[in-house]
């Protein structure tokens, strides 16, 4: 892990009409983590990454990925990212293989069936590259969708929501997948409303909440906000759940979400 900083935000604001949604956002993440946005529905969440991945200007503040400027340089940060959507980009008719072959032809690489070839190996495809992706399960093509992402090797990936809607065994294989990136010095941006997911995998954690990240830390720096719960003798940490609904209130979902 380098002290590099692969993603550094300052002062970020955005609006649609009258609803501010990002109120001066501050954020800095190191290269080769995972770093894990963390909001309840209508954050902003997305909007950080829009704006990130050059999709959706700023009204005010600043923001660089992989050293470049989103506002100054868009062709050059785009060249450093790639996206997997809140929604997976796979296209149901083609095959697994086809897919990722059509993705590295689009960017014009040379080498398009080697490297399609080998993200199926990576991902664990293989045996179901020749299968049309409409017969996968949900585990198969998220790891398809975050295969074609990684094609030409970025730097800095953003994953909005990778686990939303996978069983429990796709999210574990999902997380492997993504802690196997950082390993290799990818920089990984996620967003999630899973508290554990963020607590399992991510190396920093930020909370966004009324357009701003109102935390910011390591799981064991965010534990160290709210004070440990002493039940006889037995010392309870609090789970990141308990922190997040502390810091962020309880509005109505939330407190609904939390009895549940
Ligand atoms: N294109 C748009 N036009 C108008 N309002 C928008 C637009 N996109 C997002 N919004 C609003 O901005 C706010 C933030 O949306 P955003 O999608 O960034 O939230 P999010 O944190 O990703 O939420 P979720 O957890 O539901 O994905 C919401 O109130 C949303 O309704
Ligand atoms: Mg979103």
């Amino acid at each position: 892990m380098t002290t590099e900083t692969a993603i550094e935000i300052a002062g970020l604001t955005k609006s649609y009409g009258d609803n501010p949604v990002l109120q001066g956002v501050d954020l800095s993440v190191p290269a080769g983590t995972i770093f894990a946005l963390l909001g309840s529905n209508g954050a902003g969440k997305t909007t950080t990454i829009r704006i990130l991945s050059t999709l959706l200007k700023a009204d005010g503040g600043t923001a660089s990925v992989n050293g470049f400027d989103v506002a100054a340089e868009p062709a050059k940060v785009r060249r450093s990212i790639s996206l997997t959507g809140q929604f997976a980009a796979v296209d149901e008719i083609l095959t697994g293989r086809e897919n990722l072959v059509l993705i590295a032809r689009l960017r014009r690489l040379s080498d398009a069936d080697a490297i399609a070839d080998n993200l199926l190996a990576r991902f664990d495809l293989t045996g179901a590259a020749g299968r049309r992706v409409s017969t996968y399960s949900g585990g198969m093509r998220r790891r398809l969708d975050i295969a074609m992402s990684l094609i030409g090797d970025p730097p800095v990936l953003f994953l909005d929501e990778p686990t939303t809607g996978l069983d429990p065994q796709a999210r574990l294989e999902a997380w492997a997948t993504v802690r196997q990136l950082a390993g290799q010095g990818t920089t990984v941006l996620l967003t999630t409303q899973y508290l554990d997911e963020a607590e399992h995998l991510a190396d920093r954690i930020a909370i966004l909440h009324q357009g701003r990240i109102i935390a910011n830390g390591t799981l064991a720096e965010l534990k160290q906000l709210l004070p440990p719960a002493k039940v006889e003798y037995v010392e309870k940490q609090p789970t990141l759940e308990e922190i997040f609904l502390s810091i962020v209130g309880d509005d109505d979902r939330t407190a609904a979400r939390s009895q549940s």
